[in-house]
């Protein structure tokens, strides 16, 4: 866990469902902000939320957990956004498209009105698209709205490999880039731990890219949603920004000619620090795994396409 306070951070997180209160108790917990405001159009389930982590401070310390409006927002130096449907059993995450659209389109317009200087966290699904829809839709620079992409997946795919070799995940480079869902591309040619190449067999290989991306769905068939892991993310994520941390994390951006490709947002490795995203890293990748992020890209572009917002 990362160490002490930070202080006077202002972090607010719109959509207390189960993803955004995940998020605000791994941040009370690991005392990520001084305050954490929490925004949701069921008010009462906000203040709900609030009130019980509140009672959580005379154990971990003092932070100012309350639930807000968005007109309250104007100092949060981070906004996550985690408001929207979630996959029933059998959806894909494209199945959200239109509804979270409507939804993020409207908080993005509320957080240019009261929070026009914040960077902008999203992780409401479909996260690239949605992502492509906030920056396309807000007045502040896209290197301050960020999705939080294949994070989580890279986690997972990190921790399979690692639970493989016997060797902690924290100690294995790995990435998974591309679409945030069913499309994404494991990057077996660049993972290591120690400068030593993680050299598994292709059962081994097929069997952990496969568990990592049908993670999701494997979790809601048990327990109808996922959120512990995501919330621990969005935690990460928020204190990589306050703190200037300028460590690398693949997040949903905007592509500029990365792989010759445009017109779409998806996971790169990027740096991120407190003023968004600092730079997008080009990895040296095969052929095989460009073709496939090129395949990633063109899913998404077509779905985008498909529900009228391209
Ligand atoms: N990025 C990731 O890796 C990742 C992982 C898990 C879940 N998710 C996504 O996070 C989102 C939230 O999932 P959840 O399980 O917390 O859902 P949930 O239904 O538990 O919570 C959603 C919350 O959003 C609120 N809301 C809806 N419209 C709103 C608006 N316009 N303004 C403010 N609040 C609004 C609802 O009242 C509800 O409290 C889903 O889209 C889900 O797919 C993303």
């Amino acid at each position: 866990m990362a160490g002490g306070m930070i202080q006077s951070r202002s972090v607010a997180v719109v959509g207390a469902g189960s993803v955004g209160v995940a998020a605000a108790s791994t941040m009370l917990v690991q005392k990520t902000a001084s305050e954490i405001l929490l925004v949701d159009k069921d008010a009462s389930r906000a203040e709900g939320h609030a009130m019980d982590l509140m009672h959580g401070q005379a154990l971990v310390g003092r932070a100012d957990v309350r639930a807000a409006s968005f007109a309250d927002l104007a100092a949060a130096q981070v906004v996550v956004i985690a408001a929207g449907r979630n996959q029933k059993k059998g959806e894909s995450r494209l199945d959200l498209l239109r509804g979270n659209a409507e939804i993020v389109t409207s908080i993005v317009e509320e957080l240019d009105r009261h929070a026009p200087e914040a960077i902008v966290l999203v992780a409401t699904n479909p996260v690239d698209i949605l992502t492509r829809v906030a920056v396309k839709r807000s007045r502040r620079p896209a290197a301050r709205i960020i999705g939080t992409g294949t994070t989580l997946d890279s986690a997972r795919f990190r921790a399979l490999i690692g639970a493989e070799l016997g060797v902690s995940p924290r100690s294995i480079h790995a990435y998974v880039l591309g679409e945030h869902g069913d499309s994404q591309v494991p990057i077996w040619s660049q993972a290591s731990f120690g400068g030593v190449k993680v050299d598994l067999d292709g059962t081994q290989r097929t069997r952990i890219a496969d568990a990592t991306r049908t993670a999701a769905r494997e979790i809601i068939a048990r327990k109808g949603y996922t959120d512990l892991a995501i919330g621990i993310v969005i935690a990460h994520l928020v204190r990589a920004i306050l703190a200037d941390e300028r460590g690398v994390h693949p997040l949903t951006v905007p592509l500029e000619g990365q792989l010759d490709l445009r017109n779409v947002c998806m996971s790169m490795p990027c740096i991120l620090g407190r003023e968004g995203i600092m730079r997008v890293l080009e990895p040296k990748l095969d052929a095989e795994e460009v073709a496939a992020l090129r395949t990633s890209a063109g899913v998404l572009q077509r779905a985008e396409r498909a529900a009228g917002l391209a």
